[in-house]
């Protein structure tokens, strides 16, 4: 496997609802340890696998973004539910590096996962964790902030949203990025060897 690495808005693979993962071997484990180190360099709190064109439902985060202070943590099959409440706080993406926008998001809710070694996560959390939460598991559902944003909140940064379209549609014209059915086959791989 080739080092993973962040594939910016509009790539599709970030429009793809990833399903669940049935078997995680030695190289996924060291794949997540790569999406912690990318996450790091790139200083963000959460990173979803569709983000470094890993389409399976996993996601790491760290509500420090500091690799000694922790926690480290990695959510398998995340499932959220009982949402309640709604708070209003600025949110970016390194899937579009340099935006950010205030984002409406629930201000408590219940995560059930999985952990690394298989333990069962089954808690209620609020605050920036619930955030980061939300924001990752929209990632594995095709979602991105940007979708949330009301028209007047969006307008502003819309000139830079579209920057990224044209950059992505230049790099796609020039070969870098591969066509939708090479990565529709490069999805139906990854989903035969952890999901299926
Ligand atoms: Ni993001």
């Amino acid at each position: 496997m080739a080092s993973l690495k962040l594939i910016p808005y509009p790539h599709p693979t970030l429009r793809h609802r990833s399903k669940p993962i049935v078997r995680v071997d030695q190289e996924l484990k060291d794949m997540i340890d790569e999406m912690f180190e990318i996450m790091y360099e790139f200083r963000g709190v959460g990173l979803a696998a569709n983000q470094v064109n890993l389409p399976i439902r996993l996601f790491v985060a760290n509500p420090s973004g500091d690799k000694e202070e922790g926690p480290e943590m990695v959510f398998i099959n995340p499932v959220i539910s009982k949402g309640k409440g709604t708070a209003d706080a600025e949110e970016g993406c390194l899937s579009l590096p340099g935006i950010n926008a205030q984002v409406k998001r629930n201000k408590s809710l219940n995560i059930n996962a999985y952990s690394m070694d298989g333990t069962e996560i089954n808690t209620e959390v609020d605050g920036f964790l619930a955030r980061i939460i939300q924001h990752e598991v929209d990632h594995l559902d095709g979602v991105l902030f940007i979708d949330r944003l009301s028209d007047e909140i969006r307008r502003p940064i819309s000139d830079q949203i579209a920057k990224f379209e044209n950059s992505f549609e230049s790099r796609r014209k020039s070969g870098e990025i591969p066509s939708d059915e090479a990565l529709r086959d490069q999805i139906l791989e990854l989903e035969k060897k952890y999901c299926l």
